[in-house]
């Protein structure tokens, strides 16, 4: 497996941590599942980081309530997720259509431990080499859908900028329209809140790629609009994923509020 895409067990080690308290944030029954002896051994002292864990339950609860309003009006909306790693949503969402898009390893892993076929709504599994394969090749099955939210869950931070306006412009060629949802994290925020996590992240071989202070450009550049933004922090409050006295949010924690948010985008490109 890719350093990058190792870090999808700590994405899923934590959601199973979650998943195995009595009031879990967002209570995912299937991450425990993929986790292996040697990726419990690995993310064991991840347990130490409370904040970021906390933040990392936060991002796919906020993701979800989304989508689920977006299945709600549309239950048939076609749901793509790139850079899927473990996520389980084509099994705990009552409804929708999957697409998980990863590399190869991640996904064989995944297929042997909660196979495709398994899912109780219609989920398709596209591996893909990122680094030398199209993604626009590989989502070409699908060119031309218009109900269609796609998920950028935990990935932008470990690609450059030219790679981000890569996949967007890609996403924009593909999709004539549809909804974003992807958490961005600015560079001042990482400097900050994100030493310890990132020297962790760095141990599994995995680098952030071009961290800058606002993330959001190359998404406007290449005509989302944004309609929606969930700061982390707040987030890790209201859910109650880590004590978060308001106090703090007011003073130490003021500035990274909106460091680290999950964002909502439209594009249509009939009004670009
Ligand atoms: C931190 S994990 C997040 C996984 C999942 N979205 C989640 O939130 O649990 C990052 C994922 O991005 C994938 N990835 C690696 N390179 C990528 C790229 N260029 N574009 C999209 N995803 C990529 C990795 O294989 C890995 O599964």
């Amino acid at each position: 497996m890719k350093p990058v895409s190792m870090t999808a067990f700590y994405c899923c080690a934590i959601r199973a941590w979650d998943a195995s308290l009595p009031a879990p944030v967002l209570g995912d029954g299937y991450a425990e599942r993929f986790l292996t002896d040697e990726a419990r051994r690995v993310m064991e002292p991840y347990r130490a980081e409370r904040y970021p864990n906390a933040a990392n339950v936060v991002r796919p609860r906020i993701i979800e309530e989304s989508l689920a309003d977006d299945l709600r009006r549309s239950p048939r909306r076609l749901i793509v997720l790139v850079g899927a790693g473990f996520d389980s949503r084509a099994f705990r969402l009552p409804a929708g259509r999957f697409v998980e898009v990863d590399e190869a390893a991640v996904l064989a892993h995944k297929e042997s431990r909660l196979p495709a076929a398994s899912a109780p709504n219609p989920l398709t599994r596209v591996p893909i080499d990122f680094a030398t394969e199209s993604l626009e090749e590989k989502l070409a099955p699908w060119r031309g859908e218009a109900d269609v939210t796609i998920v950028v869950e935990g990935v932008t931070m470990y690609l450059t900028q030219a790679q981000v306006a890569g996949l967007l412009a890609t996403l924009t060629a593909v999709f004539p329209t549809h909804a974003l949802l992807c958490d961005l994290v600015t560079a001042r925020f990482m400097a900050r809140y994100g030493a310890s996590i990132e020297a962790r992240l760095r141990q599994l071989g995995a680098h952030f790629g071009e961290l800058v202070d606002r993330p959001e450009v190359p998404f406007l550049e290449a005509g989302y609009r944004p309609v929606g933004r969930w700061s982390l922090m707040r987030g890790v409050r209201t859910y109650r994923a880590a004590p978060m006295p308001w106090i703090m949010l007011a003073t130490v924690l003021r500035p990274g509020v909106t460091g680290s948010q999950v964002w909502r985008f439209e594009f249509d490109r009939a009004i670009r």
